[in-house]
C-alpha cells in the first residue's frame, strides 16, 4: 500500500480549492472573490447560520435550513455536500463529505465534535416518526426524538444511519452501512445494522 505523507494530506484538507484541478493565478483570485460574495449572501439569507474561519463550502451542493433553529459551524471545516438543518452544532476541522440529512428539526439537536469525518450519504436526524399504533396513521402519531452527540475525532462511514438520542463517544469509528441504535463507547469500532462494537482503536 502507498503511504501518503501526512503533510500532503493536511495541505489538501485545508484548502478546498486544492480538491479541484489547480486554476491559473488570476482565475483563482476571481474564484476566491466569488466565493466570498456567495458566503456573505448565504449569511445574509440565514441570520441564524454561523460559519467559522477558513471553512470551505462547496456552494450548490450544500443546503442550509435554519427556520427550525441555528446552525453553528467551527473553523477549518470542509462541507462538500448535504442538507444541513438547525439545530446543528459542528466543531472545528470537521469534514462533511455528504449528508442526506444532518441536523435537527427544532426541538432536538445534533452536535459534532472537532476533527470528525462524516462520509457520504449519511443520515443523522434527531427526530423520527412514531409508528407503533395500528389505529392511527403514522402521520397522526407524530414525531419522537432525542439529541444526537457525536464526539471528537470520530469517523462516520458511508451510508450510516444514526438513530435519535444516540451518543457516539470521542474517537469512535462507525463502519460503512451501519445503523446505530445504541450509544457507542469512546474509541470503539462498531459495524452492522444494528451496529455492534467489534473492537477498539489501539
Ligand atoms: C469499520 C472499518 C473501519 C473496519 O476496518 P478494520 O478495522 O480494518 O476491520 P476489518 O476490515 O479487519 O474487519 C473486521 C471485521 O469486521 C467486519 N466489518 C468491517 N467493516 C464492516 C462493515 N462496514 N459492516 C459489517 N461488517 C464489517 C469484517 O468483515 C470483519 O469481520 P470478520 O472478523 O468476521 O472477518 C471499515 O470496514 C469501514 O467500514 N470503513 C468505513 C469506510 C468508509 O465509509 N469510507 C468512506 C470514506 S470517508
Amino acid at each position: 500500500m502507498v503511504e501518503i505523507p501526512v503533510a500532503q494530506i493536511d495541505k489538501e484538507d485545508r484548502d478546498p480549492a486544492s480538491l479541484h484541478y489547480p486554476l491559473p493565478f488570476p482565475i483563482r483570485i476571481v474564484a476566491g472573490l466569488i466565493r466570498r460574495i456567495r458566503l456573505r449572501w448565504l449569511l445574509l439569507r440565514h441570520p441564524r447560520l454561523k460559519i467559522g474561519r477558513k471553512t470551505g463550502i462547496w456552494f450548490g451542493d450544500v443546503r442550509f435550513t435554519t427556520k427550525w433553529g441555528e446552525i453553528q459551524i467551527g473553523d477549518e471545516c470542509q462541507l462538500i455536500s448535504g442538507n444541513l438543518l438547525g439545530r446543528l452544532f459542528i466543531g472545528n476541522r470537521v469534514n462533511v463529505l455528504g449528508a442526506i440529512k444532518l441536523g435537527g428539526s427544532g426541538k432536538y439537536s445534533v452536535t459534532i465534535g472537532d476533527d470528525t469525518w462524516i462520509a457520504p450519504n449519511v443520515y443523522i436526524c434527531p427526530s423520527t416518526h412514531k409508528c407503533r399504533e395500528r389505529s392511527r396513521t403514522i402521520r397522526q402519531q407524530g414525531l419522537q426524538g432525542g439529541d444526537i452527540r457525536i464526539g471528537s475525532d470520530c469517523w462516520i462511514g458511508v451510508n450510516v444511519v444514526i438513530s435519535p438520542g444516540i451518543t457516539i463517544g470521542d474517537g469512535a469509528v462507525i463502519g460503512a452501512n451501519s445503523v446505530v441504535t445504541k450509544d457507542i463507547p469512546e474509541y470503539a469500532i462498531a459495524v452492522g445494522a444494528p451496529a455492534r462494537v467489534i473492537g477498539y482503536r489501539e
